[in-house]
């Protein structure tokens, strides 16, 4: 080890690291609080004894204590040490429940666990490059589907979908429209729910993800949609569509710049594509602010690089960012017309491509 360190640098440095570990402790036990109530109970309940709160939620006290522990020296809960009551702040609740829909942060901490799962076989590829494929995420599907729910649920009908021209009067009226990489469909289905007179259609290669999507309109009793198990590179639907969606699902694609030519195709002319993907420069110097770089780049690595890559793809990645964007859409042959931020959901461009007449 040198002996010539900055000594201011290397304390800094020291509670940088600490904060790092703390809050990756944090973020596993925040997905655990999500998973088994303890925020949405605590939220309800005002301020409690770890024996109070274990009883609301039907749990062991024991391990409701220690993580309250964890929560607390992380500032998520507040303690009252002489009373030992624990609450959590109503700004806290604001961004950790399942009242709190779109804003609730803790259905993200989830993927902290969902990557830990694949550490050993990442660590393999490192060495020998290839990636994990989509099977070995066997919480995937469901921990995406809750995250997006939220955002559907809030923000697709009444902000989401007004981004593109005349789409209400249309979907109003009736056309066709599909979602492309459409996981567990629930974007579907809510579409396919308030305009019934549009038929839907929701494309992904998951049998796992199209059963539940189909499961969900059966149980919606939804006569206007069709779920199809299908590589999204290989679309064969020559202007079937008025009207596509895309929802975080160009990034991980191994074969993106196919999947974009077979949206355009699969389009009328004149429609529109209406792609979600995730706010970030292209360029990692453009990134250092970005406030969830670290998570987007370790997802990315973890997840959305590698199963592109397992499945011999481009491995764009989850920060493949707006410049690449628009040139894998421009190179298919759309115009990108606006590139649009929503209100309620911070971490995704809204692309407005269009094919055109
Ligand atoms: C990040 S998830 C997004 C799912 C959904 N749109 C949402 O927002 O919840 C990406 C989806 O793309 C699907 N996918 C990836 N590669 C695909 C391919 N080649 N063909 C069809 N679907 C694919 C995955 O199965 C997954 O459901």
């Amino acid at each position: 080890m040198t002996t010539d360190l900055n000594t201011e640098k290397l304390s800094a440095f020291g509670k940088k690291i600490g904060s790092i570990l703390n809050g990756a402790a944090a973020a596993l036990m925040i997905s655990v609080g999500h998973k088994v109530r303890l925020f949405d109970v605590m939220s309800d309940i005002g301020a409690c004894s770890s024996v109070k709160l274990a009883d609301s939620a039907e749990l062991d006290e024991r391990y409701v204590r220690e993580w309250l522990g964890a929560m607390t020296t992380a500032g998520i809960v507040s303690y009252d040490a002489l009373r030992d009551l624990y609450s959590l702040p109503k700004e806290h609740a604001a961004m950790l429940t399942r009242s709190a829909g779109p804003r609730n942060q803790s259905l993200y901490m989830q993927y902290i666990p969902l990557l830990a799962q694949v550490e050993d076989q990442i660590v393999e590829h490192f060495k020998s490059g290839g990636g994990v494929p989509y099977s070995e995420y066997t919480t995937f599907h469901a921990v995406m589907a809750e995250a997006s729910a939220a955002r559907f649920d809030n923000l697709l009908i009444q902000t989401v979908l007004p981004l593109v021209p005349d789409i209400g009067k249309h979907l109003e009226s009736g056309i066709n429209v599909a979602d492309v990489g459409c996981g567990s469909g629930h974007a579907v289905n809510v579409m396919a729910q308030n305009f019934p007179n549009s038929t839907f259609t929701g494309i992904d290669f998951s049998s796992e993800a199209i059963g539940v999507a189909r499961n969900e309109a059966e149980q919606l009793g939804l006569g206007n949609v069709e779920f199809l198990e299908q590589d999204a590179a290989d679309l064969q639907l020559k202007e079937a569509f008025d009207f596509i969606t895309t929802f975080d699902a160009v990034h991980d694609q191994a074969q993106p710049r196919q999947m974009v030519a077979g949206i355009f195709a699969s389009l009328k002319p004149g429609g529109y594509w209406l792609c979600a993907d995730l706010c970030a420069s292209s360029h990692l110097g453009e990134n250092l602010d970005h406030p969830i770089g670290t998570f987007g780049y370790t997802v990315s690595c973890m997840h959305c690089m590698s199963v592109s890559l397992a499945y011999d793809g481009e491995g764009l990645g989850a920060m493949w960012g707006a410049q690449k964007a628009r040139e894998i859409f421009t190179d298919a042959g759309f115009s990108l017309e606006e590139v649009a931020r929503v209100d309620g959901d911070a971490g995704n461009n809204y692309y407005l491509c269009r094919r055109p007449l």
